[in-house]
């Protein structure tokens, strides 16, 4: 199976979780696109549920698909939020923000009673880091707050390359209006103290390490799908 047929494996393994009338936090990426287009199907045949996006382009493919929208403010409290993740730890520790959507999807996660994540299984590792940590960063001050977050790295042991993430010549920009950051730490031996280090910066907006949110991951792989659970 390639790495599409098991993220929809994973989706479909997800979509069973979801219950009629339920308030979903409906994540971004690849995988998650791959649930929205599972769940239109079954919203398609009668089911009914509130969505929260979290991001314009899943918001744009939800009204695409005919599933359903609400926003955070409308809906505050969710029952279900169901998203990727770039990396995956054992304890369900997470790296997000490869599609550049982890500040919203940090806060659907944590407006949400349960997070489940859905993969592949190339995203397990057995610590963070192997993929560049995203850190959202406010446009001002920008040089300052990359002095900021090497200070605190190297504090903690880390360096690395922090690469501004670019698209098409351009920097990104977040549905937040912010840039991204793109840390090359390596392994992230205590993800605990570099979050609360990078939240100590001013012009951190957020960063994508998910400490402790996901209570469930479902994982597709040659094998078949893994259900882990924190
Ligand atoms: C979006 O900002 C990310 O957090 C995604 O959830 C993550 O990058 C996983 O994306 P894929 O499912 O495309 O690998």
């Amino acid at each position: 199976m390639d790495a599409k047929a098991l993220k929809i494996e994973a989706a479909r393994a997800a979509l069973a979780e979801v219950r009629d009338g339920m308030r979903l936090g409906i994540g971004t990426g690849s995988t998650a696109a791959e649930f929205v287009r599972l769940l239109a199907q079954k919203v398609a045949e009668g089911m009914t549920i509130i969505g929260v996006p979290t991001s314009e382009r899943t918001a744009a493919l939800c009204d695409e698909l005919g599933v359903r929208l609400s926003t955070l403010e409308e809906t505050p409290e969710l029952d279900l939020t169901i998203d990727g993740a770039d990396e995956i730890d054992p304890g369900l520790n997470l790296i997000k923000g490869g599609g550049g959507a982890l500040l919203r999807e940090k806060i659907v996660a944590a407006a949400s009673a349960r997070m489940i994540v859905i993969a592949d299984e190339s995203k397990l590792v057995d610590t963070l880091g192997r993929f560049p940590l995203p850190i959202e960063v406010n446009r001002f001050g920008l040089r300052a707050t990359e002095i900021a977050i090497a200070r605190a790295a190297a504090e903690l042991g880390l360096s690395g390359p922090l690469t501004l993430r670019v698209t098409n010549g351009e920097p990104f920009v977040t549905d937040g209006g912010h840039l991204i950051l793109d840390a090359s730490f390596g392994r992230i031996p205590d993800t605990r103290a570099l979050s609360n280090a990078l939240r100590a910066i001013p012009g951190v907006v957020e960063h994508g390490l998910f400490l402790g949110m996901a209570g469930l991951a479902i994982i597709a792989g040659a094998d078949g799908i893994r259900s882990v659970q924190a």
